[in-house]
């Protein structure tokens, strides 16, 4: 099997994240979730004050920048990635819905993006990775080999992310849930920078009625397509 790149791209909460460190885990490939680093940012800034209600100051995140350093290290207890923000994990932190709920218009802003990309590029210089978020296939990795955008409704992803907040302790209500999912949706497909869109290369996967397993063989079989040229 020849070493590839692959770029997961799609709406909030459909199952990428699962789907794509299960195949890392599996292949021996470098799992990189992308919005954890939006959301590492967005908690950096809710915790220095920079977000206050719904306003956000950007030039003081602009200063700030330079200063906010994300790694990934990997849990072997969960064998998956830990997010890491200047040296302590953050991994629970980043999912809160306080970070949910503020994340979307920190990943609209122009200099954050460029920054992102420019560490997501880094990371990816040896290919053998799979990174997941939205302007992957688009604009990260446009040479990507294989490049998969998921898709499930808006009430199924809102119903998983109940699930998942829900079995972690955290009381939750399912309909703003689902409007924060909407919302996330607009604002994601409307943003002026790297906006969320199907590549023109890449293959389509509506999970809306898969089960886990059913998702991971759907990818395994496409990665091994690709692959196995
Ligand atoms: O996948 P997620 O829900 O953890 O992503 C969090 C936010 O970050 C979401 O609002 C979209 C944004 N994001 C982005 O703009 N670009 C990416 N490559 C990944 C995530």
């Amino acid at each position: 099997m020849k070493k590839i790149t692959i770029a997961v791209d799609g709406y909030s909460s459909c199952g990428k994240s699962t789907m794509a460190k299960d195949l890392a885990r599996e292949i021996g490939y470098i799992y990189v979730d992308s919005g954890a680093m939006y959301r590492a940012v967005t908690l950096f800034a809710l915790e220095h004050g920079i977000i206050q209600g719904d306003h956000i100051d950007e030039e003081r995140l602009r200063q700030e920048m330079p200063g906010i350093e994300i790694a990934f290290r990997f849990n072997p207890e969960r064998g998956r990635p830990d997010t890491y923000l200047n040296g302590t994990r953050v991994e629970d932190r980043i999912r809160s819905l306080e970070v949910s709920n503020h994340v979307s218009p920190i990943a609209a802003l122009g200099f954050v993006r460029q920054e992102m990309v420019r560490q997501q590029q880094r990371m990816g210089l040896e290919k053998g990775i799979i990174m997941d978020g939205r302007d992957i296939g688009t604009t990260v990795f446009p040479d990507a080999e294989l490049k998969i955008f998921v898709t499930a409704s808006a009430e199924v992803r809102a119903r998983r992310r109940y699930d998942e907040l829900t079995a972690k302790g955290e009381t939750c209500d399912l309909e703003e849930i689902l409007h924060n999912v909407q919302e996330r949706d607009y604002i994601d497909t409307h943003r002026d920078i790297s906006p969320l869109r199907q590549a023109a290369d890449a293959v389509v996967l509506d999970n809306s009625h898969m089960t886990i397993p059913e998702q991971r063989e759907w990818l395994r079989a496409a990665y091994e397509r690709v692959a196995g040229e």
